[in-house]
């Protein structure tokens, strides 16, 4: 049995490139293992408190403070993590970086002892392993080559995020020019899509 985890950002809900990847890449997961259950977050639904007095009085302190509903909530997020097998992540562009929603999950899920930790050389160790990553990116630019590639703050901000914890198998599927007129955006998707077809089957 693999368990899915499926992370929506995108504030848009209608014709968004990111949700219609992630619904594509899951779809394929599912026709490859007919045994898959997915677990979905919608990030843009339930939002997730930015880190908080209470929280880091939660995290450090100790005593009572370590049963704030917001350790709570981020123990829950770290649980799904932990259950998953592979995490599919739809990612969109907002302001070079991840959309705050997505940036608030990673500061909830980045906890040390849980998902990371450091070694007597201070060398990170992530604890979190023997999972897999697809992570679906959609731009309105062009950010894979060219003057603004120094711009991405997406792929590798995701790469490094996960790989901090342990999740190094990291496919990304990208979707660029969005902002490019309909034509060059769905073409865009549609190379996307066959990206995925490719990929994502071959590695399942
Ligand atoms: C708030 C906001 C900020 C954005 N910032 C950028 C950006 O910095 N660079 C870019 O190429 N596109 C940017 N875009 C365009 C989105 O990346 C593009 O529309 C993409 O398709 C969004 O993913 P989605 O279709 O899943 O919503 C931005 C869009 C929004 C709504």
């Amino acid at each position: 049995m693999t368990t899915i985890l499926h992370l929506y950002s995108s504030a848009r809900t209608e014709g968004s490139a990111t949700r219609a990847l992630t619904a594509e890449i899951v779809a394929q997961l599912q026709r490859t293992d007919q045994g898959t259950t997915v677990v979905y977050r919608d990030l843009t639904k339930q939002v997730l408190p930015h880190i908080s007095p209470e929280f880091l009085n939660g995290l450090f302190a100790g005593g009572e403070h370590a049963n704030h509903a917001t350790v709570k909530l981020s123990d829950l997020l770290i649980d799904e993590v932990n259950a998953a097998d592979i995490l599919v992540i739809g990612a969109p562009m907002y302001n070079f970086s991840v959309p705050s929603q997505l940036k608030a999950w990673i500061d909830h899920v980045l906890r040390a002892g849980k998902t990371f930790k450091y070694s007597a050389e201070g060398m990170p160790i992530g604890l979190v392993t023997g999972k897999r990553a697809i992570v679906a990116i959609a731009n309105g630019g062009v950010y894979t080559t060219g003057p603004m590639v120094a711009f991405d703050h997406v792929e590798p901000l995701m790469r490094q995020v996960l790989g901090f914890i342990g999740i190094t198998d990291v496919t990304f599927i990208r979707a660029e020019k969005q902002a490019f007129g309909v034509e060059a955006a769905s073409q865009e998707l549609e190379k996307a899509k066959h990206d995925i077809a490719g990929n994502v089957a071959k590695a399942a």
